[in-house]
């Protein structure tokens, strides 16, 4: 039971409170979110913790929870974000927050709660001067957009949101994986191989001069987290880091989002990306070594399945193989009145 407050709403007739998060509500959020986005994107608490309370970048004043009034219980949430610690090169992104995750359970949709959620998570990116809300692709994302639904994507459209290109989340069985003849060239004097302890610095001086955003801050943040270095498997050339891919192994304790939604499957996945080479070095076949020496990283650290997250590179990775699992759209929209 809520005290009543200016807070809450009627919504199709019944009364809602929108409340602050506070952990205690992680448990119904669960909940909602399994009702609402079922099998297709199943959470488990630990990414929910992960990509929110343990997330340097979530705020409880960004996520409002939902309450029927009379009962307490949680109908729905809507978690925004703002960067709070600058990400890599690309600083505190003051241009732009995200609009994270928004769930209302199925009995309680239609009732205009996801819309009540959506604006006030507006709010919140306003009150921190945030000029466009986007939709996924936050630090500790769970979605690079929306997730490619019919009525999700009505439900943005209509409340103002430009939705425009596709991401995909790809999916392969590795069982019995032998490395295509057309990828095993060598490549002179450059080793493709899981980095090793001492490496780190020349890891990062890489990612500091070739992807200094977000993948140099997120590989930052795993290692200085103990994350293994021999889960990055690198392009090395006389000690420099020319390349890197980064894996997850099944079972990994950091739930990268290319594992995110294969936590309760039987099948042990392993996740891949990012990835990324040397400007200097692309356009020569390394790409798909490099690819492939991840993959059979992966199938020795136990994988049966592969999944790369949030790439548009459907042809690259087809060649290896991999087709489409989750799609997605980028969306956003202009919070300037
Ligand atoms: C998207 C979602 C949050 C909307 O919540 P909601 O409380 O139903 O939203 P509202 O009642 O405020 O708005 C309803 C709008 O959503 C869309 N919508 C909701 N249910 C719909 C349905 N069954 N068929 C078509 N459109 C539907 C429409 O745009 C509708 O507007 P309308 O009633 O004017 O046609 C909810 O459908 C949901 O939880 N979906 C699963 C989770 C998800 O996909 N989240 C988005 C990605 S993070």
């Amino acid at each position: 039971m809520h005290a009543r407050s200016g807070r809450d709403r009627d919504v199709a007739g019944a009364r809602v409170a929108f409340v602050a998060f506070r952990p205690g509500l992680l448990s119904p959020i669960l909940d909602v979110w399994g009702a609402a986005f079922g099998d297709a994107f199943p959470a488990c608490e630990a990414l929910l913790r992960q990509n929110t309370v343990e997330d340097p970048h979530f705020e409880p004043a960004g996520c409002r929870v939902a309450c029927d009034h009379g009962t307490g219980r949680v109908l729905g949430f809507c978690i925004a974000k703002v960067a709070r610690e600058p990400l890599g090169a690309d600083g505190l992104l003051p241009d732009r927050g995200w609009i994270s995750a928004i769930a209302v359970h199925p009995s309680a949709q239609r009732r205009g709660i996801g819309t009540a959620l959506l604006r006030r998570a507006e709010a919140f990116l306003r009150r921190r001067r945030r000029a466009r809300a986007v939709l996924g692709g936050d630090p500790a994302h769970f979605f690079p957009g929306v997730p490619l639904d019919r009525i999700a994507l009505a439900f943005f459209a209509a409340r103002g949101y430009r939705l425009e290109g596709d991401a995909y989340d790809l999916r392969r069985r590795i069982a019995g994986y032998r490395t295509p003849a057309a990828i095993r060239a060598a490549h002179p004097g450059l080793e493709i191989r899981p980095l090793r302890p001492g490496e780190e610095d020349a890891l990062l001086a890489f990612l500091d001069a070739t992807f200094p955003g977000r993948w140099r801050y997120d590989v930052a943040r795993a290692l200085a987290a103990g994350c293994d270095i021999a889960d990055v498997v690198g392009v090395v050339r006389r000690g420099r880091v020319l390349g890197f891919a980064r894996l997850f192994p099944p079972g990994a304790r950091r739930i990268g989002p290319s594992i995110a939604w294969t936590q309760r499957e039987r099948s042990r996945v392993g996740g891949l990306g990012p990835m990324g080479i040397a400007p200097a070095l692309r356009g020569r076949g390394l790409g798909l070594a490099l690819l492939d020496r991840a993959i059979v990283r992966l199938a020795a650290l136990g994988a049966d399945e592969v999944v790369i997250d949030w790439t548009s590179l459907l042809g690259f990775y087809g060649k290896l193989g991999f087709v489409p699992w989750k799609r997605y759209r980028h969306g956003e929209r202009s919070l300037e009145r």
